[in-house]
């Protein structure tokens, strides 16, 4: 029991060592929204591209759950900058921009939801569709986000 708590402590402990993001935070809450949209559509571009084998059924899986993801980060930006944020100042005075490029994004994961949603699947004919949404992503990132 005292081990456990322990284990516990220092697993905090080590998160916090690592990146002093509150998880629960709005900031922390995004990122790790971010994140999961990142490794999907890496995931989904890998296949596109012969990284690893083309499957129809995982593919068509991430694409509805890019769709979802998409919708997510956006209620999490507050409407004061915080410390960490990699997001530009004027993201903070342009909020109608970055909304307006969040249903950009929206629009084009809907549309590879349709894609995927009549099998059997061609890895050629859904190039396009992906790349728009990995422009969307592209687009807001270089209005906004400090690299
Ligand atoms: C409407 C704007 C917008 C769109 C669209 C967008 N992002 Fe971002 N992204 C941001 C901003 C702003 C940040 C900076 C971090 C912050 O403060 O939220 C960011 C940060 C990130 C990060 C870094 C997160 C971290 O750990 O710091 C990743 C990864 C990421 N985005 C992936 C994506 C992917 C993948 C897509 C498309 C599927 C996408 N983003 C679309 C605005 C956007």
């Amino acid at each position: 029991m005292t081990a456990r708590i322990l284990l516990l402590a220092l697993a905090g402990l080590t998160l916090t060592a690592c990146d002093s993001i509150d998880p629960n935070s709005p900031l922390g809450q995004r990122k790790a929204l971010f994140q999961q949209m990142l490794r999907t559509s890496e995931d989904m571009g890998g296949m596109l591209r012969g990284r690893v084998g083309f499957d129809e059924r995982r593919f068509a899986e991430q694409a509805v759950l890019l769709d979802n993801l998409s919708r997510q980060p956006w209620q999490h930006f507050p409407q004061v900058r915080e410390e960490n944020s990699s997001a530009r100042d004027e993201l903070w005075q342009r909020r109608e921009r970055l909304d307006a490029l969040a249903r950009d994004l929206e629009a084009r994961t809907a549309e590879l939801v349709v894609a995927v949603s009549q099998p059997p699947l061609q890895p050629r004919a859904l190039g396009e569709p992906f790349a728009r949404v990995e422009q969307a992503c592209k687009a807001c990132h270089e209005e906004f986000r400090i690299y």
